[in-house]
């Protein structure tokens, strides 16, 4: 065979690849033995269960109790919301993956699970910030709260939020969906994200990849700076707070708040802004799992079910349906 027919054939079999990517294989944790899968598919499927039932306990509350038709109910409602969304975009799929072992998956589910976590992502980006800034109006400026943070700028918050996470991934799957892929269909990760399908497609993607870290850059760094500048004053307010037992109380919310974002913010820079190299992948897997399937899980509690007013409202409905089925008994 000649070197000219040895290099047609090369790409002719190049191009038959191009057109035959029609699935993909997510990796996922790699192979290992039946025992562990099984206990890997009970620890998510126990995250999976918690995560539903503590974001949809609070959107349920927040819709149908009065008293916490607040905006800083509507945000937290919001963000559970979107931990729901988020965790069944990726959940779901990994449990039944440790169950059967399957782990192809089609172009189209691929991309569209990509395009739902970068919406969400985006979305949870800006909600947190503008979350913080909430609660430092609150606390910092308590005699101006009710006439800054009104309904009109807590919905063009929450509107701006789901609006820019929309419009930011949008942008990228219109990019992404011009180039072609180049016959390799291994994705070493337990979903679809970014940077491994970028690694699957032909030619130069250096372009793509420098416009994935300025759009990742201005989703994490504007918003983590608010966040834990809000932070800041909101500590400061509380070390003026004269009471011992009150310090305490307010210190020991405010730090969880900061310790959650911190780990959220924290782990999508890592993955997202810096520059990735062979030697992370295992690290981003880890931390992936922060931002994918332990932030939803931990905000519910961290945010909603440790406060007052929403256990009280969990109280009114307990003691509410009590009456109910007792009323129910008597007729
Ligand atoms: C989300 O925010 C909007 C706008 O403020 C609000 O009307 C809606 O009730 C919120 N959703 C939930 C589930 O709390």
């Amino acid at each position: 065979m000649t070197t000219q027919l040895k290099v047609q054939l090369y790409e002719n079999k190049e191009q038959l690849n191009h057109t035959h990517v029609t699935e993909f294989i997510l990796l996922g944790f790699g192979d290992h033995h039946q025992l562990l899968l099984i206990l890997l598919f009970l620890l998510f499927l126990f995250i999976y269960i918690v995560t539903m039932a503590g974001n949809i306990l609070i959107i349920l509350l927040v819709a149908t109790d009065r008293h916490l038709h607040t905006p800083m109910y509507f945000f937290l409602g919001n963000l559970s919301c979107l931990e729901t969304f988020c965790s069944s975009n990726i959940l779901p799929r990994m449990l039944s993956s440790f169950l059967t072992g399957r782990k192809v998956i089609s172009v189209n589910a691929c991309f569209v699970q990509h395009y739902f976590f970068g919406f969400f992502g985006g979305v949870e980006c800006y909600l947190l910030s503008a979350m913080s800034y909430d609660r430092y109006l609150a606390i910092c400026k308590p005699l101006h709260y009710v006439t800054m943070m009104n309904g009109k700028l807590c919905f063009q918050l929450i509107v701006s939020s789901w609006f820019s996470g929309f419009l930011s991934i949008t942008m990228t799957t219109i990019i992404m969906s011009k180039l072609v892929f180049c016959g390799d269909n291994k994705i070493d990760h337990f979903f679809c994200d970014t940077f491994p399908i970028i690694e699957l497609f032909c030619g130069d993607t250096s372009t793509l990849k420098w416009y994935i870290y300025v759009l990742c850059s201005v989703f994490t760094f504007p918003p983590s700076i608010l966040t834990f500048t809000s932070y800041t004053f909101i500590i400061i307010a509380i070390m003026k707070i004269p009471s011992a037992t009150g310090k305490q109380k307010a210190f020991s919310t405010c730090s969880s708040h900061l310790l959650v974002v911190t780990i959220f913010y924290g782990t999508l820079m890592a993955v997202y802004v810096i520059p990735n190299t062979d030697r992370l992948n295992a690290l981003h897997k880890v931390f992936s799992i922060c931002y994918t399937i332990l932030t939803p899980m931990i905000n519910p509690i961290i945010y909603s079910l440790r406060n007052k007013e929403v256990k009280e409202a969990v109280r009114r409905h307990i003691s509410f349906l009590v009456v109910q089925n007792e009323k129910k008994r008597q007729t």
